[in-house]
């Protein structure tokens, strides 16, 4: 088959390198990539968000299979897009993506459906939000925006300062854009937070192994919340009790509850979850495999990818056996020195010394300037290791790290520890 993979991170590079091993597979293109998936996928210079030239690009190329990878595009309806056009596309529709695309959506639906989740409230109107938070008398608060936001758009308030403060970014300043239009105001959960990804085709869901992302851009969790500095696999709350309740309690209703609201989710779904005194709740539902999550699970993956993939499509997943290693693995991102904030990229990454074959370096943001390797993101690489322990594959991400470099650059040092 001939396959182009949309998107250009951590996570496609790790899709890319999966799929370039498939017996299934014989030529893999990316659109647009980065320097690193170069290695294993033909680029095509497309953005993800250009429909257009996705389609004419599929059509001239005989593309038999496009895999859409990163949350925009599946919100946008890239999938139907492709679809109408006769185009074999993997991933959910539009109508499916949308329990990512909005967060009032994906709360209302958990209501419906009696899925376990933060208590909350919406509003489109600030005066309204603000007349709210005067009233809130306990405090941490957690206001969202309802769109997407580079996984920036959530903000935990300690103060009622905080939260007037945040609503007046997202609301009035409008720092996310229309994604902040509409804001949820919802509880503080404590507890362990897992991520639970799974491979479903509407009907049957096959969970991937738990993993832990970390948000927060520093050390200790501190500071801004990241698209993810790093994770790891399996969760170290993810006891079986819980994993036993995700399923009955949350996984199986929300596949279920799609598909009877005429929003079959075809693809990769990815459950945020707070392992929670009162039980399992659902912070959030991405329509996508998670970035960094996706190089830890990845890695772990024996069955083919394609093959599941077909699978899903042909809505036989029940078909099929998909089996991980049983090892623990543990990625960390190297991230551009003032990442979630506004970064300068173009500077020249140096591997000083030979990695270990213990570990893949992925590229999340990089690219080819003049002939040499560069940074070209926030996130920029991410280095991953399995091994029998968490510990262990720790160690080994650590002890390779700092072989590789770039003006600024910098990473948490405790992933995994907590
Ligand atoms: P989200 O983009 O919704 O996953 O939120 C980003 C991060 O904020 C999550 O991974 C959590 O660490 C944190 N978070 C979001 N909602 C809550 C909540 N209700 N209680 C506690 N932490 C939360
Ligand atoms: N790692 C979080 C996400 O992919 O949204």
């Amino acid at each position: 088959m001939k396959v182009l993979v949309i998107g250009s991170g951590g996570r496609e590079h790790a899709i890319c390198k999966k799929l370039a091993e498939s017996k299934l597979v014989k030529e893999l293109y990316c659109a647009p990539g980065n320097a690193g998936i170069k290695e294993c996928a033909i680029l095509v210079p497309i953005g993800v968000m250009e429909f257009e030239k996705i389609a004419s690009f599929s059509k001239d190329n005989d593309i038999n299979l496009v895999f859409v990878a990163p949350d925009n595009p599946l919100a946008d309806g890239l999938v139907n897009f492709l679809e109408e056009k006769g185009i074999n596309a993997f991933g959910p529709r539009k109508e499916a993506a949308i329990i990512e695309g909005s967060k009032a959506f994906s709360k209302a639906f958990m209501k419906r459906h009696n899925i376990p989740t933060a208590l909350y409230e919406e509003f489109d109107s600030y005066e309204n939000a603000k007349k709210y938070i005067l009233k809130i008398n306990k405090y941490p608060i957690v206001i969202k925006a309802d769109g997407l936001a580079y996984g920036k758009g959530v903000i935990i308030c300690e103060t009622e300062k905080d939260a007037i403060n945040a609503l007046q970014e997202m609301m009035n300043s409008k720092v996310f854009g229309d994604a902040g239009s509409k804001v949820i105001i919802e509880e503080f959960l404590e507890g362990k937070e897992v991520t639970v990804l799974a491979f479903t085709d509407g009907k049957t869901v096959i969970p991937m192994p738990s993993s832990q992302d970390h948000k927060k851009a520093f050390d200790g969790d501190k500071g801004l919340n990241t698209g993810g500095m790093g994770a790891f696999s399996p969760a170290t709350g993810y006891t079986s009790a819980a994993e036993k309740e995700t399923i009955e309690r949350i996984i199986n209703p929300t596949i279920k509850g799609l598909f009877e609201e005429g929003r079959m989710f075809k693809g990769v779904i990815y459950f945020g979850l707070m392992v929670t005194k009162d039980g399992v709740k659902v912070i959030e539902y991405n329509a996508r495999f998670g970035d960094p999550e996706t190089e830890a699970i990845l890695p772990l993956l024996k069955t083919d990818l394609m093959e599941i993939v077909l699978a899903i499509q042909k809505g036989e997943l029940d078909k099929i056996k998909v089996e991980f290693e049983d090892k623990a693995s543990l990625c960390v991102i190297i991230a551009s020195g003032t990442y979630p904030g506004k970064v300068v990229t173009g500077y020249p990454i140096n591997i000083t010394a030979k990695l270990s074959d213990d570990v893949i370096l992925y590229h999340c943001g990089t690219a080819i300037k003049d002939g040499v390797l560069v940074s070209n993101g926030g996130r920029v690489l991410c280095l991953s290791a399995k091994a029998d322990t968490i510990e262990e594959a720790r160690e080994i991400v650590y002890k390779e790290i700092d072989k590789v470099k770039f003006e600024g650059s910098r990473y948490r040092t405790d992933i995994g520890v907590k």
